[in-house]
């Protein structure tokens, strides 16, 4: 009897570990022999622990399983028998069925510390194909897959390796940028814990592009299980030829490293990143250069979000015009949605660009888990726009938000029902930008800290009007002044609120209403 159940952080936060202890009590009591395989999630987090059992038409599910319901699931399980917990056939269940899985495609199946288990899903097709194609080549297909930077910039990835490729060095670095800060994402987190072998594939392909051959991963702190799981796969890689000298037999080499971050926000900012990973204070670095030019050690670097790199060995598995034919405009291919915050269904949901907000709120997260009314969307992180329901016709697209003061950023959106104070929100976005803050330019250093002080005010009641205008002020001054994207676009929550929820700031701000 072979059974499933996810090592991924999110299934663990939630009792996977007792589930697993559970069920192995609960198969010696029967006197039967189980095999329990530690996969990724499949990301429908509301099953988790989700137990998987292999069948002769697939595997079914059952979720969520605590340790309490581990025995008779296993009973349900040996009979063939219904149980409140059974949620049919996996690759059935509607949420799952009705995505798109080009990157996650095998995050939750797999067991992520094989690599016989990557290659018996098509892994390493797309580096095997890159080792018999030229450089051009190989950027020839990233470019035709329209893919762009994942993690929220959406800079064309082809346009980023060829800079990198053309820039001549003695050296060259591929870093991968897995300092996932943003609140409500964890598509990072979850393919790395998943499927790491996508990831370091990606890499190694970046790597034969551009004639790199070392790269690192920078994984922010909070993520253990990641920085676990990326390293078990990178040894498992090394031992099977794909990392190190001659990968696969060809005459490349290529090898890897994971470095863990510190828990600074701006870390995620990838010249403060290249800053830390040189191992000094992480604090932003004026562009131009660009790191395709001077990166790491002021070497050409490819960084590139995890996402990015992950979506690579599809591409190059002779799926680039698959993947591109993906999408709407110039957003190609698909994108891995992360539904968090107030929502009954959250989650990893990875569909083509297209889908409207709307759907993916109403729809996919089945509105608030509060059964209240959604009032306003946050999608893009702290730095994001609020949406309110007004604009849920946008489509996810980076120009479409983009064309309305958003941001779709690494794709998290955080739902909030009528109950939310908007006021309070603003607030937390400065004060988000004030302690995350860097320091080294004045807009973001100071504006935020005033920004703070000013919203207190209007809080409290004090000069509303004139308040409001100073705040304005302050986002224009940080969106236009600052350096990096911290303090940039810090302003999009703030305005958006200002904007879309206008009610809650005047004449009197709803939390004094709510005091009243
Ligand atoms: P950016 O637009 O300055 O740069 C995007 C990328 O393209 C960078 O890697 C840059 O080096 C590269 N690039 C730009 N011009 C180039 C050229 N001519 N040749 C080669 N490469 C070139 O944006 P930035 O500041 O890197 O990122 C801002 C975004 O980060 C925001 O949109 C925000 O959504 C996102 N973000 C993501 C977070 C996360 O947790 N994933 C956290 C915070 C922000
Ligand atoms: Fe540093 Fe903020 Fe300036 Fe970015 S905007 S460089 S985080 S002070």
């Amino acid at each position: 009897l072979r059974i499933f159940i996810p090592r991924d952080a999110g299934a663990v936060a939630v009792g996977a570990e007792e589930t697993v202890v559970a069920l192995e009590q609960a198969a010696a009591k029967r006197n039967i022999a189980i095999e329990i395989v530690r996969t990724g999630s499949r990301g429908l987090y509301w099953l988790e622990p989700m137990v998987e059992v292999a069948t002769p038409k697939g595997r079914v599910a059952f979720g969520p399983v605590k340790d309490t319901d581990a025995a008779s699931v296993l009973d349900a399980i040996l009979a063939d028998g219904p149980h409140a917990l059974r949620q049919g056939l996996t690759e059935e269940i509607p949420w799952l069925k009705r995505q798109t899985r080009l990157t996650f495609a095998r995050c939750g199946i797999i067991d992520p510390r094989s690599v016989d288990d990557y290659r018996a899903h098509d892994g390493y097709k797309g580096l095997e194909r890159a080792l018999t194609l030229t450089s051009d080549a190989i950027l020839a297909d990233v470019t035709t897959s329209g893919l762009r930077g994942r993690g929220g910039a959406g800079f064309p990835t082809g346009i980023k390796w060829k800079t990198v490729a053309q820039t001549s060095a003695d050296r060259k670095y591929i870093v991968c940028n897995a300092d996932e800060g943003d609140s409500g994402t964890f598509a990072d987190r979850m393919i790395m814990e998943g499927d790491p072998f996508v990831v370091i594939e990606g890499m190694t392909i970046a790597g034969v592009t551009v004639g790199a051959t070392k790269g690192y991963i920078y994984i922010r702190s909070e993520y253990p299980h990641a920085v676990e799981a990326m390293n078990a796969a990178i040894a498992a890689g090394r031992r099977a030829g794909y990392l190190g000298s001659n990968i696969c037999g060809s005459k490349h080499a290529f090898d890897l490293e994971v470095r863990v971050g510190a828990g600074a926000y701006v870390c995620g900012e990838e010249t403060s990143l290249l800053e830390s990973l040189e191992g000094r204070r992480g604090i932003v670095r004026a562009k131009p250069p660009l790191p395709a030019h001077k990166g790491l050690f002021g070497k050409p670097t490819v960084i590139n979000n995890v996402l990015s790199f992950a979506a690579i060995p599809f591409i190059l598995a002779g799926g680039a015009k698959a993947y591109a034919d993906f999408g709407m405009g110039r957003s190609r291919g698909t994108m891995p949605i992360q539904l968090a915050g107030n929502v009954k269904f959250g989650g990893l949901f990875e569909t083509a660009f297209g889908i409207t907000l709307g759907e993916l709120v109403d729809d996919i997260a089945g509105g608030t888990f509060t059964g209240r009314p959604v009032r306003a969307v946050q999608v893009g992180g702290p730095l994001g726009a609020y949406f309110p329901r007004a604009l849920f016709d946008t489509p996810f697209d980076y120009e479409a938000f983009a064309a309305r003061d958003g941001l779709i950023g690494h794709a998290g959106i955080v739902v909030f029902d009528d109950t939310v104070d908007m006021v309070k929100q603003t607030r937390f976005a400065m004060e988000f930008c004030a302690i995350e803050s860097c320091g080294k330019c004045t807009p973001c250093r100071i504006g935020s800290t005033r920004g703070v002080e000013t919203i207190d005010k209007i809080r409290a009641g004090e000069r509303v009007e004139q308040n409001l205008a100073v705040v304005e002020d302050l986002c224009n001054t940080m969106k236009f002044g600052s350096l990096c994207a911290l303090g940039g676009f810090t302003p999009y929550p703030v305005m958006s609120a200002l904007k879309h929820f206008r009610e809650d700031f005047s004449p009197a701000p709803k939390s004094l209403q709510a005091a009243e």
